[in-house]
This record gives structure tokens, C-alpha cells and sequence, in this order.
């Protein structure tokens, strides 16, 4: 892990479709916070765990997977909330298998305790880990897990 060498930690984040319409969504599910609320507290903790953040929202899929295929490379770790395309995305699911990071999904709501279609993730298997219905705090505790995840590796 980088850090150990004198430089920052790096972690990418993606915020999926509609995720840029937090605060008009149903707000007990994903909570109150806009997305640049929820970015002013990621980037505020990430600065606490001295962990430089890159943040991109993108309502498509073809974005997503370029953003996570030119960056592959350019970070340490990855949060990916992949929203409604967790629930069938097989080609986000192939790019990352090939990401030679480690990537944890996050979801604001319980998608285990909403519609049935919900409960499927296909991208779950290929992530590192998963964190669901804690709202905002998903992301935070995210953050926490693979800091301690990346500086247990170095
Ligand atoms: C979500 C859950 C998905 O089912 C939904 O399509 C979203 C957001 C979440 O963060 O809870 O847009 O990923």
C-alpha cells in the first residue's frame, strides 16, 4: 500500500445512476443528504484517514465502465455504489473481476429488505466486500474498511 512509501492512499469512488438526484429520492431509503452533502462528509473522513479521493457520478453504464477501466491503475482501492445496475449488470460485474484493485459495494438502503428484484446482486460475488442500509454511513464505514484492509496488506 502506498502509504507505507510516503504517499497518499488512493480510492476511487463511483456513485451510480440517479444517485446525483439524492435529496429528491425517497429519503428513507437513501437518507437526507444530497450527493454533495454525502461527498463533503466522504471527503472530510477520507482527509481524517489521510485518503486522497477521486468522485465521479454517472447515470450510465458505459461511463461507469470506462471510468473503472482507465483508472484501474490509478488507484488503490475502489467504493462502488452501482445502484440500479447491481441488480443486473453483467458487464459491470466482468470489468470488475478484471480490476487488479479491490472494490467494495455500497448501497445507502437495504436491498435485501425492498422489492424482490432488489435482492439480486450480481456484482457482489466479485467485490471484496459489501455494505448495505446504513444510508450514508455505508460509504463511511466503507472507507474505514478498506483503509484498514490496504494498510494490513503493506
Ligand atoms: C441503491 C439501491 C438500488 O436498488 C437502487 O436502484 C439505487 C440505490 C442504494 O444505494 O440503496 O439507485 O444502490
Amino acid at each position: 500500500m502506498p502509504e507505507s512509501k510516503g504517499t497518499i492512499m488512493k480510492i476511487l469512488i463511483i456513485h451510480g445512476p440517479n444517485l446525483n438526484m439524492l435529496g429528491h429520492r425517497d429519503k428513507s431509503q437513501y437518507g437526507n443528504l444530497t450527493l454533495d452533502k454525502l461527498n463533503a462528509l466522504l471527503r472530510k473522513e477520507a482527509g481524517a484517514l489521510n485518503i486522497e479521493l477521486s468522485i465521479y457520478q454517472f447515470n450510465s453504464e458505459e461511463k461507469i465502465i470506462r471510468t473503472l477501466q482507465r483508472q484501474r491503475n490509478r488507484c488503490d482501492a475502489v467504493i462502488l455504489n452501482p445502484a440500479a445496475y447491481t441488480h443486473y449488470s453483467y458487464a459491470i460485474r466482468d470489468t470488475i473481476e478484471l480490476l487488479p484493485v479491490p472494490v467494495v459495494e455500497v448501497h445507502l438502503s437495504n436491498i435485501y429488505e425492498r422489492e424482490d428484484f432488489r435482492r439480486i446482486s450480481v456484482t457482489k460475488d466479485v467485490c471484496l466486500h459489501q455494505i448495505y442500509g446504513k444510508k450514508e454511513q455505508s460509504y463511511v464505514e466503507a472507507l474505514h474498511f478498506l483503509y484498514d484492509h490496504l494498510r494490513e496488506k503493506s
